[in-house]
């Protein structure tokens, strides 16, 4: 079966941008994909040091998302927008996930991952100048990204009381982009 990691790129507690991606999640297994759901505040790790790195090691958390990457077969990524950009933490955890232990392929992380791009503000443009500069990275690091992107502006307008996306609209445009990243992947996989 086709496996799918979804995370976002925020570590705030209610982060709108996890709200978006538990819900391509939930639209990925309903198109039937096995999916698994992190958060990035569970995988907390140092920013990057190339000394600290050679001295002690990739950390235990930095292995462990990377080793989530390297099992899954695609990738949904939900981030803020960080002064046009992506937020520290997501290049910190990505950068991370880039680095080779062991007899691990070089990019294992990355390469033959087909990845989805989300992004939520509560401003209209909905993060999408973030899309931009984190499409361009996901395909440096040899990722193909799916075609389909989504940018959901006044996110906070379109939850229900318990913080779910329930904008009937936004659902629509989530589980189009999870579709095509589950059906990308499964090409992929069986080729
Ligand atoms: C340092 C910083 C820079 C920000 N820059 C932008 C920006 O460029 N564009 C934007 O739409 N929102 C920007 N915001 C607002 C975020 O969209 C908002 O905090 C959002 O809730 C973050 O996503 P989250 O809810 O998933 O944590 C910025 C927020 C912070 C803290």
């Amino acid at each position: 079966m086709t496996k799918i990691l979804a995370f976002s790129g925020s570590t705030r507690r209610n982060s709108y941008n996890q709200a978006v991606v538990e819900c391509a999640a939930q639209a990925a297994k309903d198109a039937g994909a096995e999916v698994t759901v992190i958060n990035l505040a569970d995988y907390a790790m140092p920013i990057f040091n190339e000394d600290e790195e050679a001295e002690y090691g990739i950390p235990e958390r930095a292995q462990a998302f990377k080793q989530l990457m390297i099992e899954h077969d695609g990738i949904l990524i939900a981030s803020p927008e960080y002064n046009s950009s992506y937020p520290a933490v997501l290049k910190n955890a990505i950068d991370w996930a880039s680095r080779k232990a062991g007899d691990e392929p070089v990019l294992a992380a990355y390469k033959q991952k087909v990845v989805g791009l989300m992004a939520a503000s509560p401003g209209a443009l909905g993060g999408m100048r973030v899309l931009v500069v984190l499409r361009m990275l996901m395909q440096n690091l040899s990722c193909i990204v799916a075609p389909a992107q989504v940018a959901v502006g006044n996110v906070a307008d379109k939850l229900d009381e318990s913080g779910a996306i329930s904008d009937e609209k936004t659902k629509k445009q989530l589980a189009n982009l999870a579709k095509q990243v589950v059906d990308l992947a499964t090409k992929l996989k069986s080729e």
